[in-house]
């Protein structure tokens, strides 16, 4: 018995098992189906699933799949539409139940644990397959049709400049390849419960948990936590870029925020990021313009109607100049997340990250003791000059030489970078 065959079945027994049972969602849906028949004008796997004999040979890449169907009693190809589909649901659930030995796919595919759990199949558990598979939430293909819809609509847009939207699955960001001060592993642990159980803390009344403002110079991590954890949530990512609002989209911008915190509410669970949020702090001290002042307390007042428990939105802000910012910010915040510039310890472990995958003869403890100072981000840019200069010659094996060389480069960098700043 070939993988394919089985593979066919899975796909034929799936889609029966979905559109049959009007509890099943796209989430019920193992990630290549529900992509597969994800329908962006519908905004889901739209019912029945009627699955084709071109569906199976580009979904398996293989061609004369007829023949294989064809071997198989309880399955039928309607020659007309070339459409395909299983007669007995029970005999062939039986058929895949003895193939399938190890369970290994009946505990991978929630569609397929609902119904055998439902026959009372040993070892069928349903709510543990469910834990197997993302939800639609991760998927692009279900951004994207919120965003075609958004786009459709009045102001739409325009809002959509001020806010940028990324899927889970698009976010290449891991908590494993972060190195975090203690404190911010509490922080973060803390979060992702409070964002898992949400429902619990809307049940005792606890409602001010969910906002957090991130405080550290460049370079440090913020945005790169704050994707992560949306990564690691397998939740939307909606980042606010406040330096858009400039003088010319100023007559909507009070309009606009309103509308990315109602689309983050569409979103939710989510998380929405506010970077550069000191943009508060400058407008509010300064002589600008009316209308501008008036998008920032717009901000602020949305800062304060939104809520984890209620609306499913975490809000994370960044900040590199926290010293700008005056009370009437602070207070919006449940939480302040420190960022400091990393320690000789936390270098060393980030450097060992950056360069897991390059060969050589290096010491990541000496350049983490003659990095006094540098952020994460400098760290990063360090290793990659030190890559690029062993690449002029040839050299994909790095050197110690190499790395303190791109130090050395990075130092001589940064006093031309200060020197700027000073005239
Ligand atoms: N503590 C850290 N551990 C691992 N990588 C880090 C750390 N701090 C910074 N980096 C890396 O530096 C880069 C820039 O970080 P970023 O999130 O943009 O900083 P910020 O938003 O604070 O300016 C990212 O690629 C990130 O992976
Ligand atoms: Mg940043």
């Amino acid at each position: 018995m070939s993988d394919i065959t089985l593979d066919i079945v899975e796909l034929l027994l799936t889609a029966q098992i979905y559109s049959k049972y009007p509890e099943m969602d796209p989430s019920d849906l193992p990630k290549d189906i529900r992509k597969f028949y994800w329908s962006r004008d519908h905004k889901t796997v739209p019912k029945p699933i009627r699955v084709t004999v071109t569906d199976i040979e580009k979904m398996f890449q293989e061609e004369n799949i007829k023949n294989k169907i064809k071997t198989l009693p309880f399955v039928t190809i309607d020659d007309q539409e070339f459409s395909t589909k299983i007669t007995a649901l029970d005999v062939g659930a039986e058929w895949f139940q003895k193939k399938d030995e190890n369970r290994d796919r009946i505990s991978h595919n929630p569609a397929l644990a609902f119904y055998y759990e439902k026959k009372q199949t040993e070892g069928a558990d349903y709510s543990n397959a469910k834990t197997k598979v993302r939800p639609k939430e991760v998927d692009r293909e279900w951004i994207e049709s919120l965003i075609a819809e958004i786009e459709k609509e009045e102001g739409g847009p325009e809002m959509l400049k001020l806010a940028h939207i990324s899927a889970p699955e698009d976010i290449y960001q891991t908590m494993k390849d972060f190195v975090l001060t203690h404190e911010q592993e509490e922080e973060t642990k803390k979060i992702v419960k409070a964002i898992q159980y949400r429902d619990y803390l809307k049940r005792i009344g606890l409602h001010d948990v969910g906002k957090i403002l991130m405080v550290g110079p460049p370079g440090t991590g913020k945005t790169s936590l704050a994707k992560a954890m949306s990564e690691h949530l397998a939740t939307p990512f909606v980042e606010v870029r406040l330096s858009m609002i400039t003088d010319q989209y100023l007559g909507e911008t009070a309009k606009n925020i309103d509308r990315v915190f109602a689309l983050a509410k569409r979103l939710s669970p989510c998380i929405l990021f506010i970077d550069e949020f000191d943009f508060v702090a400058k407008t509010r001290s300064s002589d600008e313009h009316a209308a501008l002042k008036r998008a920032v307390n717009t901000l602020l007042k949305a800062i304060d109607n939104i809520s984890l428990t209620t609306d499913g939105v975490l809000l994370l802000a960044a900040t590199n100049h926290p010293k700008m910012l005056d009370s009437a910010a602070w207070r919006r915040f449940d939480d302040i997340m420190k960022f400091p510039l990393p320690d000789v310890d936390m270098r060393k472990r980030i450097l060992d990250i950056v360069t897991k995958e390059i060969d050589g003869d290096f010491d990541t403890a000496e350049i983490a003791s003659l990095t006094h100072g540098y952020s994460g981000s400098d760290l990063r840019m360090v290793i990659r000059e030190g890559v690029l200069s062993a690449l002029v010659t040839e050299r994909t094996e790095l050197t110690q030489k190499d790395m303190l060389n791109a130090v050395a480069t990075f130092d001589e960098r940064a006093i031309i970078k200060t020197n700027e700043y000073e005239d």
